[in-house]
Formats: structure tokens, sequence, C-alpha cells
């Protein structure tokens, strides 16, 4: 079997998603790297230190590991993005071009990369967002995930390279720690609950935006990288959606679990990029075209995320 490189395996994303392909594929056949060395995926299978700016050093390890698929997660954030603009460009663009280019050569024969509901922009319809709508992102990294996003298409169409993406809701786990993006509060909230503290939310009581629990998302990414390529019909990126709330919607579930658990909204300049934001997204072409369907509804989720940041801090 061709190998699977994982670019920014130490992110929140990356944790959980090398933990799912080394159980599946076996973990000396799945290669994690980032800019750090985090002990969450090196230990457990190959690792290696890798700036995925450097085009050279991507491709000898790409070369040295005989890799067939990578999954691209290397990016920065929307709200970090925000502080310095042309690095966040810099870094979301290159990194996607250096591995586009793997495929084109043949070097590698599939790809998988994220882009983001900031691709989504103020006048896009924000009830139902439609999978081909109006897409006038505001932010840089919305920016730079629009972008993406066709020039993926681009590759496929003209070099028929076989590259994948979802276009990701806010992201809850309990394993990997967020990496500066604006649903970030999200999980900081279940920390402060378990902790006897009580919450601020930095964004607004009203700013409803769509959400996914981890697991479902390592499901959707990887059930649109088993499906046959001619179920891929969508090579921008696929709308993908589970959940919908606002702050005090989710304080009010973890309430449910932890009675006595206080919270408020202060919204701050995150509150304002959300605002630009999708409330609630239509996958009805991910669900048609390659069988989407997420399994954690808000209770589910609360309930699942608080069991398990327990147990992680009881070892
Ligand atoms: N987490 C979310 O809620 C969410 C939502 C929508 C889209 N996404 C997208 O999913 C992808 C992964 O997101 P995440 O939340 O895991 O991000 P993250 O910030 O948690 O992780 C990114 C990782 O990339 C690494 N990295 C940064 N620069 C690097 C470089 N030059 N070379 C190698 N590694 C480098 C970082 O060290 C980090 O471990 C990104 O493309 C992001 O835009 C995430």
């Amino acid at each position: 079997m061709r190998k699977i490189l994982v670019l920014g395996a130490g992110g929140q994303i990356g944790t959980d998603l090398v933990a799912t392909l080394r159980e599946q594929h076996g973990a000396e056949n799945v290669i994690a790297s980032d800019l750090k060395t985090p002990e969450s995926v090196s230990g457990q299978g190959p690792y290696e230190k890798l700036d995925a700016t450097d085009a050279g050093a991507l491709r000898e390890v790409t070369q040295r590991y005989e890799i067939g698929t990578i999954y691209h997660l290397v990016a920065m954030l929307s709200a970090t993005a925000e502080k310095m603009p042309e690095k966040g460009w810099q870094l979301n663009m290159d990194t996607l071009f250096h591995v586009l280019n793997l495929a084109r050569e043949g070097l590698i024969q599939k790809v998988f990369w994220p882009s983001s509901i900031a691709a989504f922009g103020p006048t896009t319809p924000k009830q139902n967002t439609p999978q081909f709508t109006v897409m006038d992102p505001g932010t840089v990294y919305g920016i730079s995930k629009l972008s993406g996003e066709l020039w993926c298409q681009y590759y496929h169409q003209q070099y028929g390279v076989d590259v994948r993406s979802i276009r990701y809701p806010g992201l809850i786990s309990y394993a990997g720690a967020p990496g500066g993006g604006t649903t970030d509060y999200a999980i900081d909230i279940f920390h402060q609950a378990l902790a006897g503290e009580a919450f601020e939310s930095f964004l607004g009581e009203n700013r409803a935006l769509p959400m996914m629990y981890m697991p479902d998302a390592i499901r959707a990414t990887i059930a649109l990288m088993e499906a046959p390529a001619e179920k891929v019909k969508i090579r921008t990126s696929y709308n993908v959606t589970a959940l919908s709330f606002t702050p005090p919607e989710l304080g009010a579930a973890i309430q449910k679990e932890i009675p006595g658990f206080t919270y408020s909204c202060k919204p701050d300049e995150r509150d304002s990029i959300a605002a630009g934001w999708p409330q609630a997204i239509d996958d009805s072409r991910a669900r048609e075209d390659w069988g989407w369907q997420p399994e954690y509804d808000l209770p589910a989720m609360v309930k699942d995320m608080l069991a398990k940041l327990r147990q992680k801090k009881s070892r």
C-alpha cells in the first residue's frame, strides 16, 4: 500500500485524523508531520518534522515514504490570519500549491484539503446556505479558502488531479487544542464549565454558527476520501454540517449536565468575523453524492464531550 502523509498533523483536526487513519491502515502506513513535534502524533507512529512551505523537503519526504495520499491540514486560521494577512495568505496558498503540484506530477494520487464556512461572506444567504451561492469572504482566511477551492477545481479539470475538499464548519473536539479560529469559544466553554468557572463568550448572544463534533468531521473526511471518484462531483469543496447553535444555546445545553454553570457574552473582534458567515448550511449535495450523514446532535455532543474531557482529566 502507498502511504498516507498528514501535513499539520499536530493541530486540532490532525490529532484526531492521524489516530483514526492509523487505526484503519496501520500506524506504519500513516506519516504524521508538522512544524512542531507534538507528542499526540509523534510517539505513535512515523513522524517527520517538516515545514510545508519548503517544497523541496515536502517532495523528499513524499518520495522517501512512497506517499500516495496527502491530507493537507496546514493553515493559518481566521482570527490569527486577520492579525498578519500577508503571512496568512502566503502560508495557506503556497502550501496548497506545493501539494497540488506533487499530484499534478503524478508523485501522489490523492489530496485532501479542507475549506471552511469562512469562504462565504456577508452577502451569502445566511440560512440554509446553498452549495452554490454568492461567495464574498471578508477575511484573508476566507479569501484564501475560496481561492484554494477554485485552484483545486482547476487542477482537477486541467490536470486530472484527484483533490477532494469539505467546507468544515466550526469543529468541537477534546483531543487537540483549537488553533486560533473564530469558533474556539465552543471548546473553551467546556473546559471552563468543568473547572467550575463562569464562562464569557467572545461571540455575541445571537451569533448562531454551523458546527460539528470532531468524530463526525473525521467520518466525513474519510468517507469523502474513500468515495469512488465518480461520486465526487464537486471539486471545489462540499458543504457539510451537523449542528447550528448560538453561545447561549450551547451554554444552556451544558447547564443541563452541570446545573451550577453560568455563562455570558461579551463580543470582541471575532464576533465581527463570524457576522460574515452563514448560520446554518444546506449540505444536501454531500448527502446525495457520497452519503454524508451526521451522528451527533447538540445534546449528544455535549454529553460525549463532557464525558471524554472528564476521562482525560482523571488520567
Ligand atoms: N478547526 C476548525 O474548526 C476548522 C474549521 C474549518 C476549516 N478548518 C481547516 O482545517 C485545517 C486544519 O485545521 P486545524 O483546526 O487542525 O488547525 P490548527 O491550527 O489546529 O493546526 C494546523 C497545524 O499546522 C501546523 N503548521 C503551521 N505552519 C506549518 C508549516 N509551515 N509546516 C508544517 N506545519 C505547519 C501547526 O503547527 C498546526 O499544528 C485548516 O486548513 C483549517 O483551515 C478548520
